[in-house]
């Protein structure tokens, strides 16, 4: 049973992180000038309303993305990041409208790539195939996140991202990604792989086991960035968030330096904020 839905949560402190990822990881690639493969495990819907009831109940975007938008270092850092926000709210006079990741995406890949997303709600899914119909290189599937990635490697072109972004709604999430990653890389060894992860409470917090798990993969250049926005058990549910970038670009390290203060300092609910940024393996592991 699937009860997760995005638009709760979109433009919160944890979407601010693993879009810039997304948006920089991309950047690298692009750079390069050859085309590249797109594999978004756990997709959403693609793009959101902020003035939804849902987005409303919560108004997690207040606290997120609202805080860093006139931010004139990560404005500048990651300048895809607000261009894509801008585009999606073109003819608004103020935010109302919040990119997901296959629309970061979509926006920043061209007709030389190829993008498959993944999607299991079935609403979810046909809002994804919507958003998305204006894209011809972006193929959606309302499919099972380690079914159609399996299905679908080794990709045609031999370089890109899988990004993977799950709800952890279930007790067996967090083993799950880290197999599904284990046998994604069996298949798709030069794939850069970038893992979002939630930071819970004490009694729900799986973070160090997933982590932990990730980096015994031995996969090279294994990057962990994470940030808090406050103490640990000050506040229901999510107190940060972090990203395991694993294969990472050469240089994605030195954006991360110049990106992970600054989101913590802006995002900061208190004095307790912090973020850790490490690399967790070699480069000839
Ligand atoms: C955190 S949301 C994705 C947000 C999106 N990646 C973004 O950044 O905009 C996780 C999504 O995964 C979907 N999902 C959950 N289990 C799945 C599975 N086994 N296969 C594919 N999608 C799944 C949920 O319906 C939900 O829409």
């Amino acid at each position: 049973m699937l009860s997760y839905r995005h638009g709760f949560h979109a433009g919160n402190h944890a979407d601010v992180l693993k879009h810039m990822v997304l948006c920089l990881i991309l950047r690298h690639l692009k750079a390069k000038g050859k085309p590249l493969s797109y594999i978004d495990t756990h997709s959403g819907a693609g793009a959101y309303s902020l003035q939804s009831a849902w987005s409303q109940q919560t108004s997690e975007y207040k606290n997120g993305v609202e805080k860093i938008l006139n931010n004139r270092i990560l404005m500048d850092a990651v300048p895809e990041y607000y261009r894509i926000i801008d585009t999606v709210n073109e003819g608004e006079t103020s935010l109302k409208y919040y990119p997901g990741s296959p629309m970061f995406t979509a926006q920043i890949l061209d007709e030389s790539d190829n993008a498959h997303f993944m999607e299991l709600h079935p609403t979810e899914y046909d809002n994804l195939k919507y958003n998305l119909h204006h894209y011809a290189y972006c193929h959606v599937h309302h499919r099972d996140a380690e079914e159609g990635l399996l299905a679908l490697l080794p990709p045609a072109i031999r370089r890109g991202l899988i990004f993977i972004d799950p709800s952890y709604e279930l007790e067996n999430d967090y083993k799950n990604t880290v197999n599904m990653v284990k046998k994604a890389h069996l298949k798709f060894s030069q794939g850069i792989y970038a893992i979002w992860y939630p930071l819970l409470g004490k009694a729900g917090d799986r973070s160090y086991e997933l982590v932990r798990n990730l980096t015994k993969l031995n996969i090279k250049r294994t990057i962990r960035a994470e940030f808090t926005v406050c103490a640990q058990d000050s506040i229901m549910g999510m107190h940060g968030s972090g990203m395991i970038i694993c294969n990472a670009p050469y240089n994605l390290m030195d954006d991360l330096k110049k990106i992970l203060p600054e989101i913590t300092k802006s995002l900061a609910l208190d004095e307790t904020a912090k973020f850790k940024l490490e690399m967790l393996t070699a480069d000839d592991c």
